[in-house]
């Protein structure tokens, strides 16, 4: 049964919460744990839907898993069999893209792979991942449901891969890939989130030298046998993001702990532009804001956002778009968010009409929100994992009751997002 959360919004939110884990820094972590038959340890682990979804993938396929802690697993990797990869599970889950990479590189071919499944936020081919294996000499075939691919131990790679676009899992799976190479190799136009640095992190721990990472272009070079690791995951920013913009619609007084500043820098600095009462504790890598509901200050005045535009990092996250969109509902004036990235992700903002909001959708990729507007609670669906948070987040800042149905989307991603937000004193329950 699809599961709702039941928000009574209105009340301001006050207290400390913690940031969980990296989703996406976990999901090409485990996979790379594919690369070696030694064991590895990952810690600080999110107890998120993905997560278990990839770790039970990998059983299937021969993974022996041991849960030291809530957070940290033990992973054995010995005997893998690819064709126990189930077509559902692939199907499922967007990130299964990222087992390419590392099966690529242990067994030489990948054989009738299911296309990945994941949030319907947009096209999101995976052009850029064959083309990227396509220029290293495999061979790709594709069919309606299926793909192959093979890669020739006999030729010789190439020293330079160049991306088609700033693609996240392409640039993981080149990563995956080339750490097993031994040689340097080249990539041009890799992803410069902090999921791909720490991926590159785990990398090196296991043996593979790699410099560049978080910069568009890296040098990889692989080693012929890689090592087991241990490794914690970094803290999630997209979280952390979520819980910043939840806390300014809102209003309150809350710190945010554990928390990745660094990553969050033009985030930060736009919504202090922007007027937001946001303080920063680099060494205790705490944030602290101080917020009116309805994104008002102290003085009372309310904060001002013209324009929000996502970029690949380290601009503005389109994983915060939606949260971005409910907050502009709060502020002073129009904003114009645009989103180049994805072609439906403003599925989300469109749920914010029932809640009282004119806005405008210019076209797939701009929407203009006005504001401020009295958010009232009503009945609304989720599409997808960042759209389901931003759909709390306007049910804490409405008067009234607000159900966000199809909640398991938001599970994929956050960790007990109900709970952890209760203990700031937000009425949010979910239905059994
Ligand atoms: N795109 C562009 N221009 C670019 C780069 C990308 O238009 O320069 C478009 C692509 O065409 C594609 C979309 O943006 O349609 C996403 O591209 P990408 O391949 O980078 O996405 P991904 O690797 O499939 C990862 C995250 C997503 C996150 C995106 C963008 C994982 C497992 N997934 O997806 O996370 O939205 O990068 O940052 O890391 C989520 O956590 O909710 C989520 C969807």
């Amino acid at each position: 049964m699809n599961r709702a959360f039941v928000i009574h919004g209105g009340n301001e939110l006050s207290g400390a919460i913690e940031v969980r884990g990296s989703k996406n820094s976990a999901l090409p972590i485990l996979a790379a744990t594919l690369l070696t038959k030694e064991k590895c340890r990952i810690r600080n682990l999110p107890r998120v839907l993905d997560v278990m979804a990839m770790i039970e993938t990998l059983e299937q396929i021969g993974a022996k898993v041991k849960w030291l802690d809530k957070r940290t697993i033990e992973i054995e990797n010995r005997n893998i069999h690819p064709a126990n990869l189930s077509k559902d599970s692939v199907k499922k889950m967007r990130a299964s893209i990222l087992l390419l990479g590392p099966l690529l590189a242990r067994f030489g071919h990948v054989e009738k792979m299911r296309y990945p499944g994941g949030d319907k936020i947009g096209a999101r081919p995976i052009d850029t991942h064959l083309k990227a294996f396509a220029d290293l000499g495999a061979k790709v075939t594709c069919g309606r449901n299926f793909f192959s691919v093979e890669m020739s131990r006999l030729r010789k790679l190439p020293d330079t891969v160049t991306l088609q676009e700033f693609s996240v899992t392409a640039t993981e799976n080149m990563l995956l890939f080339l750490s097993s190479i031994p040689k340097t190799t080249k990539l041009n136009i890799a992803a410069c989130e902090p999921h791909v640095r720490d991926l590159a992190v785990f990398l090196s721990k296991m043996g593979a030298r790699i410099r560049g990472a978080g910069s568009s272009t890296m040098r990889i070079r692989g080693a012929k046998k890689l090592r087991g690791a241990s490794h914690k995951v970094i803290p999630d920013y997209i979280e952390a993001g979520t819980f910043l913009l939840a806390a300014l619609a809102a209003g309150g007084s809350v710190l945010i702990k554990n928390a990745p500043l660094f990553d969050l820098d033009l985030v930060i600095s736009t919504l202090q532009t922007a007027g937001a009462d946001i303080r920063l504790f680099p060494k205790k890598k705490t944030i602290e804001i101080y917020s009116l509901k309805g994104a008002r200050l102290l003085n009372g005045k309310r904060m001002v956002i013209q324009k929000i535009q996502t970029l690949p990092h380290p601009g503005i996250p389109t994983d915060l778009q939606s949260a971005f969109g409910v907050l502009a509902t709060q502020t002073r004036g129009s904003t114009l968010i645009h989103d180049p990235l994805y072609e439906k992700r403003f599925e989300t903002l469109k749920e914010l009409r029932k809640m009282g909001v004119a806005l405008k959708i210019c076209d797939s990729h701009q929407a203009l929100i006005p504001g401020p507007v009295k958010l009232r609670g009503a009945d609304v669906t989720c599409y997808d994992l960042r759209g389901g948070a931003a759909l709390i987040i306007a049910g804490l800042a409405a008067q009234g009751t607000t159900i966000v149905r199809d909640v398991e989307h938001i599970e994929r991603g956050y960790e007990d997002i109900a709970g952890r937000l209760r203990a700031l004193g937000a009425d949010i329950k979910k239905t059994t």
